[in-house]
């Protein structure tokens, strides 16, 4: 079965997965943090992730997600959205954008408390909601 890796705030995790599972369920299994505000209907791209390995091998975007993705936060070459883009058989490494990484933070208030304290110590500044990102 082909290998998923998910890269985000320096570290990594991967899994497994059947052909036919989008990178957002993927990033579920392995407890990578992407977000998915509106739960993966192509609605939202909080799910916006950089494939850096086996672009070509996912399934094609669709032009919904095409319009999702023009919406997005710093759009590369590379961007999908996790939860339209299917792992076929290649493994696949994707970083998580700053956005999905935020939007994971604000779905989970307990890691992002934790994660503002532990940014505070170290004297790092505090990203805002990932619904103002946008607006930098
Ligand atoms: S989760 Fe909203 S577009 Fe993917």
């Amino acid at each position: 079965m082909p290998k998923v890796t998910f890269r985000f705030e320096g570290r990594e995790v991967e899994t497994e997965v059947a052909p036919g599972t989008n990178l957002l369920e993927a990033a579920e299994q392995c407890g990578a943090r992407e977000g998915h505000a509106c739960g993966g209907v192509c609605a939202c791209s909080t799910c916006h992730v950089y494939v850096v390995q086996c672009y070509g091998s996912l399934t094609e975007a669709s032009d919904q997600e095409e319009d999702i993705l023009d919406k997005a936060f710093d759009v590369k070459p590379n961007s999908r959205l996790g939860c339209q883009a299917e792992v076929t058989n290649e493994n696949v490494v994707a970083d998580i954008s700053a956005e999905s990484l935020q939007a994971w933070y604000d779905e989970n208030p307990k890691e992002r408390a934790e994660r503002d304290e532990r940014l505070r110590a170290e004297g790092k500044a505090i990203p805002p909601p990932a619904r103002d990102l946008r607006d930098l």
